[in-house]
């Protein structure tokens, strides 16, 4: 089949790379001429396992190009919304600029039977409205809302093998004509089992707006539990594996840290609290409110932990903080709470250095005054504290005896509670966990 990818981010690149995978022709359409240069070079713009490899592979065949020309998508049959939904500046809400854009953008292209397919994260109402617009310009064209559920790290694997297809039609029905068409699409992963489910469209939207919920609250449940296990002395590491082995509750997603970060789950769950009060649903997302309050809280008790742990003072205090990604496997430093934190240390009156093996350039960018150094080894030296922030398998595997030299002070603060406390204690370190004793 012919597709174009409007948005060519973390979403669209890696899904275009995958319908072409598919064995579909498709073309990538961004208006960021940069981006479209690295794309077109098989080369990603931003660090995700697997894709620059994919992207070379894919574009070896010939199906796989790049333009900034929105035209390059007429005589497509699938045209695929992939671009951002961010924060607005000030507000809660999804700012939707780029959405109705894009929307808006292809209507001079769309022919009949055209499908055109939002996978960006939206308030729900976005697809019925799209619809209307749509219809309006060509009757003949559908709009289906298939929500994306990719994780960054995990974004080529995801998208492949997702474990559902969600697909919101018009009238929620089996037999929408665009069904068949994203049938065609996905035939690959469908044909190897994956679930897939039709609903209307705001179901389908809602469907992601819930599963970000779920996922950000569960996070900030097991946060919770750290408070009350720090105030009682017990261990949060050991409370989440136990209640983890009920399989109603499952262990994933329940690792008590310094909370979640990205583009995703923060901004998702405020702009949710902000559709659900539009439409008059307020009361049912107040906990929403209460889960983004425990998120920022893990931050500040970090700066708190990281004072006490130097002493009482942070003034002059050389801390260096391993990892500045929202999480491993990533460059990526939207919202990163490590970075947050490390910010917060060097407003406090800490010597703050940062160091992680790919998100060094974008933090740099967000935050111009912290101190960077790539290579581990050098950053720790003569550090008075030592944070790990995100959770680098190279960081996990750090030596307490071997850095014990080449620090000022052995004192460890375990920002994700991945380190074998004992161990590092019996090589001499203070060691912090978060939730734990
Ligand atoms: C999230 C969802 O997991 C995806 O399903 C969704 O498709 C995506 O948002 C999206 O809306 O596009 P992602 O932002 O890549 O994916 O990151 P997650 O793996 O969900 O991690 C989010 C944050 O939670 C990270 O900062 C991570 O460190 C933190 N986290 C995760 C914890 O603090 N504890 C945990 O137990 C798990």
């Amino acid at each position: 089949m012919r597709i174009s990818v409007i948005g060519c981010g973390y979403l669209g690149a890696v899904h275009a790379a995958c319908m072409a995978k598919l064995g579909h022709e498709v073309v990538g359409v961004d208006v960021d001429e940069r981006k479209i240069e690295e794309l077109s070079a098989a080369r990603a713009p931003f660090y995700e396992p697997g894709l620059d490899k994919l992207l070379r592979e894919v574009q070896d065949t010939g199906r796989l190009t790049f333009t900034t020309d929105l035209a390059a998508a007429a005589g497509s049959a699938v045209h695929f919304i992939c671009v951002g939904t961010p924060q607005k500046t000030g507000e809660n809400a999804a700012d939707m600029t780029y959405v109705d854009g894009a929307a808006t953008g292809l209507l001079p292209y769309l022919f009949p039977n055209d499908v055109v397919v939002g996978k960006s994260t939206v308030p729900v109402g976005t697809a019925s409205r799209l619809a209307d617009i749509v219809r309006a310009k060509q009757p003949d064209a559908h709009v289906i809302w298939n929500p994306e559920f990719l994780r960054e790290g995990h974004a080529v694997s995801d998208t492949l093998q997702p474990d559902r297809f969600v697909y919101g039609v018009l009238d929620g029905s089996e037999d929408h004509p665009a069904v068949a068409v994203l049938d065609a699409v996905y035939s690959t992963p469908l044909a190897s089992g994956t679930p897939r489910l039709v609903t209307d469209h705001p179901t389908a939207e809602l469907v992601k707006a819930a599963a970000n919920s779920f996922l950000a609250t569960k996070i900030s449940f097991i946060n919770a539990m750290a408070e009350v296990c720090e105030a009682a002395g017990a261990d949060v590491t050991q409370l989440a594996d136990a209640i983890g082995m009920d399989d109603r509750i499952g262990r994933k997603f329940l690792n008590a840290g310094i909370g979640f970060g990205g583009g995703c789950l923060p901004k998702d769950i405020r702009a949710f609290m902000a559709r659900a009060g539009e439409l008059g649903a307020d009361q049912a997302l107040t906990f929403l409110r209460e889960v983004d309050a425990i998120n920022m809280r893990r931050r500040t008790r970090v700066v708190e932990l990281t004072r006490d742990l130097c002493g009482g003072t942070l003034l002059g205090k050389r801390v260096t903080v391993l990892g500045a990604a929202f999480k491993p496997e990533s460059d990526d430093v939207r919202d990163s709470p490590a970075l947050s934190i490390a910010a917060q240390l060097q407003l406090q009156g800490a010597v703050v250095t940062v160091t992680d093996p790919k998100a060094l350039p974008n933090a740099a960018r967000r935050f111009p005054e912290l101190h960077y150094e790539v290579e581990t080894s050098v950053a720790v030296m003569k550090a008075d504290a030592l944070l790990l922030l995100t959770e680098w398998q190279e960081y996990r595997d750090l030596d307490p005896y071997g850095l014990g030299s080449s620090v000022s002070s052995r004192r460890i603060l375990d920002g994700r509670n991945v380190l074998d406390a004992a161990k590092w204690r019996a090589a001499g370190w203070v060691y912090r966990g978060l939730g734990r004793p």
